[in-house]
């Protein structure tokens, strides 16, 4: 039997934005006696198994949601754990990533990180910069919400900008830098069976399609990926307009 990582392989779409908000480490972990944090560092290799699978779904760039700006009320062992799993990415994934052409950047604030996660990040940034094939986007210290502020913020810092606002000038005042920005996210993907937001992208979700799955975290790989984007291709997208066959 073909598995679904085969089957989409013959349907390629144009290179598409996929978001996901990892969930389920905690309980993986939990349910198996093990501490939390053990579900982050097994979670920190479905990042690895599912940044493989991209290129070769069609996924231009991948957003992931590592940290939340919420995530600093947990407590200091388990944020201490996840900056950690965070660095060690950072530094190993450099070698990887020049290899198979990923250009990794950070979105979220960065005032508050510590200087050595600071460093990872920027190191790993310039590192990869001219990677073409995938942008990986990991979100840390993150809240769309925030991100929103600061781009009406620096709109009101600069009132010349108001002549040219419009929605694509607006998103490029949402990305922190020309570097971080990307297209709108076309999928956005939850696991662990939770059904909602939780404050990530919401101005460049307006239009995604989502896909909930019961899967932890830890679990996730390229062919719940591959799932997922199949589901998504089936999907008739519209945009507030007729579809194709209605439409004819
Ligand atoms: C949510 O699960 C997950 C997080 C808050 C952290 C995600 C981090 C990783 C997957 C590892 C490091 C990331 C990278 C990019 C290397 P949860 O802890 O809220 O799970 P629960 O809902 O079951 O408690």
């Amino acid at each position: 039997m073909q598995s679904s990582l085969q089957l989409i392989k013959n349907d390629l779409s144009p290179k598409l934005h996929v978001a996901i908000i990892m969930d389920g480490n905690g309980r993986w972990a939990v349910s198996r006696g093990l501490p939390r944090i053990a579900g982050h560092r097994v979670g920190a290799e479905a990042v690895r198994r599912t940044v493989t699978a991209c290129p070769s779904l069609g996924v231009g760039t991948l957003t992931l949601y590592a940290f939340s700006s919420d995530n600093w009320r947990r407590p200091s062992a388990e944020v201490n754990a996840l900056m950690r799993l965070l660095k060690i990415f950072m530094r190993k994934e450099i070698a990887n990533s020049l290899k198979n052409g990923v250009r990794i950047s950070v979105i979220g604030r960065r005032d508050r990180l510590s200087s050595s996660v600071l460093n990872a990040i920027e190191t790993a940034e310039r590192a990869t910069i001219n990677g073409q094939t995938l942008h990986l986007r990991i979100a840390i210290d993150y809240s769309a919400r925030e991100a929103i502020l600061r781009a009406a913020k620096r709109l009101s810092e600069n009132p010349s900008n108001y002549q040219s606002l419009n929605q694509g000038t607006f998103s490029q005042l949402i990305s922190d830098s020309a570097q971080t920005s990307a297209p709108d996210v076309d999928l956005l993907i939850r696991t662990s069976g939770e059904q909602r937001l939780s404050d990530f992208l919401l101005w460049e979700c307006a239009y995604a399609e989502f896909f909930f799955t019961n899967r932890m975290w830890p679990d996730f790989d390229a062919n719940d990926l591959a799932s997922a984007v199949n589901n998504f291709l089936a999907r008739d997208r519209r945009f507030g307009g007729l579809s194709k066959v209605a439409a004819s």
